[in-house]
């Protein structure tokens, strides 16, 4: 009997279980009723009482080491179970991994392409220009005089001194490259990217973006200019949308203005963005300067003419409610993605962003 007892034990020790079935075999070998072990307890009643009690010890015994081990078993093959599946579903691990959606168009691209396609729908083309800029298209023409102050308003990026070549400030630049190439009527938009040298923050940039306007014929008024911008700003920010101008300066336009917005993001009850005024300014205009059209070989005696211009930048923030700048130039997925339900309209804004060139 001890014999037998030894070698089963042994047997149960060395079990190996690999799968369901295996583990069931078991089951039935040492712990069913049916078992090698309950065979033993009823070959009990055969032996004599003062045996009974020491063999009754060793198959108490054995049967423990069976229950024991049944349980290792079961917790070892629900292991191995999870471990297998969680490799089925990585299935092939040489694969690219998924990809993220698809890319959307950036918030300044769709802004863009709203201005252009506002301005489209009332006669004006579109043109580009170079970003590295002579001083001339830059500055001189737009009667930025060498050394005169109003230079000191853009802090300019400088590509070389002599010849002065800069990174262009503002796309006024391309609106001379226009002048001097075409005759009025000219009703033209220039977007475009812009540098700056300014610190970084929530609400400047050293690189941004703008679209600038110009419209050159016979008796071109103010009052042409005032009804064109209302028409932007209704068109871009809703027709309940109020404007106002205030007199400014530019050193190419005569007399100049600036116009503000009842402020879209509080309507007018005051927050941080409107600095608790309730407007807020979008556009820099004005009458061209008539020493302006002359440096770009214009009669200014039969043709008049407004410009105006714009920070993308500052439309699509108030547009979308964005409050930091640094938000268009970080690349943060989880940003731009809230823009892609914006590219329903894509084929008509690539159409309205269409450009030509000078
Ligand atoms: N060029 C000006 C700027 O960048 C904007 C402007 C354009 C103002 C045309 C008046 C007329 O600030």
């Amino acid at each position: 009997m001890l014999e037998k007892v030894k070698a089963i034990k042994a047997e149960i020790e060395n079990f190996n279980v690999k799968n369901q079935e295996a583990l069931e075999a078991f089951r039935l070998q040492f712990i069913s009723r049916k078992s090698v072990i309950a065979k033993l307890f009823a070959g009990l009643k055969d032996i004599t009482p003062e045996k009974k009690r020491e063999a009754g010890i060793l198959l108490n015994n054995l049967k423990n080491t069976a229950q024991k081990k049944f349980k290792e078993l079961t917790a070892q093959l629900n292991q191995t179970t999870k471990e297998v599946e969680a490799c089925q579903e990585i299935e092939d691990l040489t694969l690219p991994p998924p990809a993220d959606g698809i890319g959307a168009l950036h918030p300044l691209t769709i802004t863009q392409a709203k201005i252009v396609a506002i301005f489209k729908r009332i006669g004006f083309n579109v043109s580009e220009g170079p970003e590295i800029e002579d001083d001339w298209h830059n500055f001189t023409a737009l009667n930025f005089p060498k050394h005169h102050p109003a230079r000191a308003m853009q802090d300019t990026f400088f590509i070389s001194q002599d010849p002065e070549i800069v990174l262009r400030t503002h796309t006024s630049s391309v609106q001379v490259r226009v002048m001097e190439s075409q005759q009025p009527p000219i009703r033209t938009i220039s977007p475009g990217r812009v540098f700056r040298n300014e610190a970084v923050s929530a609400r400047t940039h050293c690189v941004f973006h703008q679209v600038e306007g110009l419209y050159i014929d016979t008796h071109v008024s103010f009052a042409d200019l005032k009804e064109t911008l209302f028409y932007f700003a209704r068109e871009m920010f809703g027709q309940d949308t109020k404007t106002r101008f205030r007199a400014s300066y530019f050193p190419f336009t005569e007399p100049s203005a600036e116009m503000d917005i009842n402020c879209r993001i509080c309507k007018g009850a005051g927050c941080n963005v409107c600095k608790y005024t309730g407007w807020v300014e979008i556009i820099g205009a004005g009458m061209v300067d008539p020493q302006v059209l002359e440096n770009c070989n214009m009669d200014a005696q039969a043709y008049t003419g407004f410009a105006f211009g714009m920070g993308i930048e500052r439309i699509a923030m108030l547009k979308y409610q964005i409050n930091d700048l640094r938000l268009f130039t970080e690349n943060d997925i989880q940003f731009l993605k809230q823009f892609v339900a914006l590219d329903l309209s894509f084929p008509a804004l690539a159409r309205a962003n269409k450009r030509e060139k000078i």
